[in-house]
């Protein structure tokens, strides 16, 4: 068999698409098949039942998403658990005050009253998953147009799943993998009591902030704990007091030994989404439009908050979140572009587009039945690609200018006051607004909206073809003379949008003001802009959007039909993966070289006092003068951060638990390398890492730095 394979890939010499080593987020129920093997054959000492198991408790049982955006993972049997700070950021945020600041100096519960209940945070765990596609797929005809194929599809799915959780308190949801050629449902079971254990400061948190952000090497303490609570039964239950921790089904062991480079490393968890199997047209208008322009877009906004947030802390402070998830992505868009340039992505694509095509033309069925999909995706994506670049400057710079957004949240209730509704007869929807309002203008500075306004009204100016453009450009032409900072100007000075005390007048009385509002200019400007987008830009992006997934499914299935030499993982949709690779430095760049792991030396090294993300904590820097590193010292004395290895992973694998050979825990996941951000599309062995924070430094920080050494008797921890 293996000689065959081996011809097999010999004779194919032109397929340079096949999996790289360690690539790959697989599905937990088909590890014995596919993976088994191969994870024994790199350090993996167990066996796939190990990990996923429905008739005994298995690993996948201490695994939960955590908020329905990270992973978290069970360390005691007490219901702790153990994920990243930037994943109860939004908590630990909610719970700080002026006068008590938890992200400023962090927060330790002494013991489980003084746990902190969080409202809508949610840790799921996943029952069982299912292959339900013939389920799914059945009375879904060749015949049947698009609409009515869906409409069954979703009649089937939601059969499907009221009959998995019949009688029970589980939940189940059904995606589809494969663009539509398979089907998985996954049983679940959601815990709304999850409370705040303990997070370190800021300064350790989040310490490298956006600078480092997205970056090797580096010394981020990025984790927080919290307890899962259960009802008396063991059972999900809303808050309450008489709630108690959560026993869970299975407990992570945590190992003190350490890691070596070369160590097989395995990551648990929920990632979001990837786009694997594109084909060279897509990934050539990320790479070169859609990328560059919404970091340019983005770019252009930071560098004026930027600007404005070090001019003053008010602005500072009311920023600082909106700051930060601005930059990530830019960061992360930056990195994609240029790691699909130097991993020669696109010709990379072609050339196994050529060989799918060459193999296409050596068989009649499958010519006539494949022949022109690649023709067909090229011709969609031409015009694809226009309306994609227009929605991308409709969301990031339109949308960008935070008053055209608030505004548009008014569309509803002027369009109801306009159309003869009675005030009496919103009050809820106005009462809403009224709330909204007041958080809104809390992190609102007008000023600086004012500059972002004219900065990236003048980008859609500047990049998008005139016909193309809302009305509202041309009034700014020929009334301001295209002169978009005098335009900002007198907008934001006439508008209600932009102060608190004139939005509120309005809402106390707005069938007296509605009028008013449809000749607000911030409104008109809204307005024109949404009705261009709406009319005549996403009516056929998703007419175009729904053909070329349609003609992604018929590709997928094609290239699994006919590629043969390489096994296929589906796209990351936040469904439960696996995936595994080995400890590993890297090359960045020619002549460099990168360790594979971070030391307290280098948090040291990268100290200065006078830039917020890189002040080191005084108790920090004592353990560090006194060697203080008591069991969490690495064998050569030094006290580890963080490592790197080669998983495949993508957002929504922060906070993931990352494994041994034995499945102990030996750190968590928080983020992947710059170089490496193209992952989501398209996988470069040399330059993907994914960034992981080794446990020791976790356990190090508990104990020796918070004192809550306490919550260590909680866990199993092999020295
Ligand atoms: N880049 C990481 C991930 O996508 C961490 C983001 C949070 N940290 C930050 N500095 N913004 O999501
Ligand atoms: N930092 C990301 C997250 O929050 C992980 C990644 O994109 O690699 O999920």
């Amino acid at each position: 068999m293996k000689k065959i394979v081996l011809a097999i890939i010999l004779l194919s010499n032109s397929i340079t698409f096949t999996l790289k080593a360690d690539e790959g987020m697989w599905l937990p129920i088909f590890l014995k098949a596919l993976n088994e093997a191969d994870m024994q054959s790199k350090g993996l000492k167990l066996t796939a039942d190990d990990i996923y198991n429905i008739n005994k408790s298995s690993l996948k049982d201490a695994i939960v998403h955590f908020g329905g955006g990270c992973t978290g993972e069970i360390i005691s049997d007490k219901g702790l658990l153990l994920t990243n700070h930037h994943c109860g950021y939004g908590q630990i945020q909610a719970h700080s005050t002026v006068e008590n600041d938890l992200l400023t100096n962090g927060f330790w519960a002494k013991n489980q009253t003084e746990e902190l209940p969080n409202p809508g945070l949610t840790a799921t765990f996943i029952i069982r998953m299912e292959d339900v596609t013939a389920k799914v797929l059945a009375n879904i005809t060749e015949g049947m147009s698009d609409a009515e194929r869906e409409k069954k599809i979703l009649e089937n799915i939601s059969t499907i799943t009221k009959e998995a959780v019949k009688d029970t308190h589980y939940g189940a949801y059904i995606r589809p993998f494969y663009y539509g050629n398979e089907y998985y449902m996954f049983v679940t079971e959601t815990f709304r009591d999850v409370r705040l254990v303990g997070a370190p400061p800021s300064s350790i948190g989040k310490f490298g902030g956006d600078t480092d952000n997205w970056m090797w090497p580096r010394h981020t303490g990025d984790f927080s704990i919290f307890r899962v609570y259960a009802n008396k039964d063991n059972k999900p239950a809303d808050y309450s007091k008489d709630n108690v921790p959560y026993q869970p089904k299975y407990v992570i062991p945590i190992s003190l030994k350490g890691i070596q480079e070369g160590d097989f490393t395995m990551v648990y968890g929920f990632p979001g989404r990837t786009s694997e199997y594109l084909t060279s047209f897509a990934v050539d208008m990320i790479q070169n439009v859609s990328d560059p322009a919404k970091v340019k877009i983005r770019e252009t906004k930071l560098a004026i908050l930027d600007k404005d947030m070090k001019a003053n802390d008010k602005v500072r402070i009311q920023y600082s979140a909106k700051y930060a998830s601005i930059a990530n992505y830019w960061k992360k868009w930056d990195g994609e572009r240029n790691g699909l340039k130097k991993a020669d992505a696109i010709n990379k694509k072609k050339l196994f587009e050529q060989d799918f095509l060459a193999k296409v033309n050596t068989d009649d069925l499958a010519k006539s039945n494949y022949g022109n999909l690649l023709s067909d995706l090229e011709n969609k994506y031409k015009s694809f690609s226009n309306y994609n670049n227009q929605r991308d400057y409709f969301i990031e710079a339109i949308l960008g200018i935070e008053a055209v957004g608030f505004a548009y949240s008014y569309t509803a209730v002027i369009d109801a006051l306009s159309s003869g509704k009675k005030a009496a007869e919103i009050q809820k929807d106005i009462d809403r607004l009224k709330s909204n309002a007041t958080t809104f203008f809390k992190d609102y500075n007008a000023t600086t909206d004012e500059k972002v306004c004219a900065a990236l009204l003048k980008l859609v100016y500047d990049n998008i073809p005139k016909n193309e453009q809302a009305d509202i450009f041309n009034e700014i032409e020929k009334k301001h003379k295209a002169d978009f900072n005098k335009y900002a100007q007198s907008i934001y000075s006439k508008s209600f949008f932009t102060s608190e005390e004139s939005i509120l007048k309005f809402l106390n009385n707005p069938e007296g003001n509605y009028k008013k509002a449809l000749k607000d200019p911030i409104y008109l400007l809204m307005k024109s802009c949404y009705s261009k987008f709406a009319n005549d830009v996403l009516p056929q992006y998703n007419s175009l959007d729904i053909e070329i997934t349609k003609l992604n499914r018929v590709y997928m299935k094609a290239m699994r039909e006919l590629v043969t030499t390489k096994k296929y993982y589906p796209d990351a949709n936040s469904t439960l993966r696996v995936t595994y690779g080995k400890v590993d430095g890297y090359y960045p760049k020619d002549g460099v070289k990168y360790n594979y792991y971070t030391t307290l030396d280098g948090i040291m090294e990268k100290e200065n006092p006078s830039v917020d993300e890189f002040i080191v904590h005084p108790k920090l820097k004592e353990l560090y003068n006194k060697k203080d590193y008591g069991q969490y010292a690495d064998k050569s004395g030094e006290l580890h951060v963080a490592f790197c290895a080669s998983n495949h992973t993508t957002g929504g694998n922060s906070g993931s638990p990352v494994f041994n050979g034995n499945l102990e825990l030996i750190g968590t996941n928080f983020d992947r390398n710059w170089e490496g951000t193209m992952s989501d599309i398209f996988y470069n062995p040399n330059q993907v890492r994914n960034i992981i924070l080794d446990v020791r430094y976790t356990l190090f920080i508990v104990d020796k730095f918070a004192g809550a050494g306490y919550l260590l008797n909680e866990m199993k921890i092999n020295k």
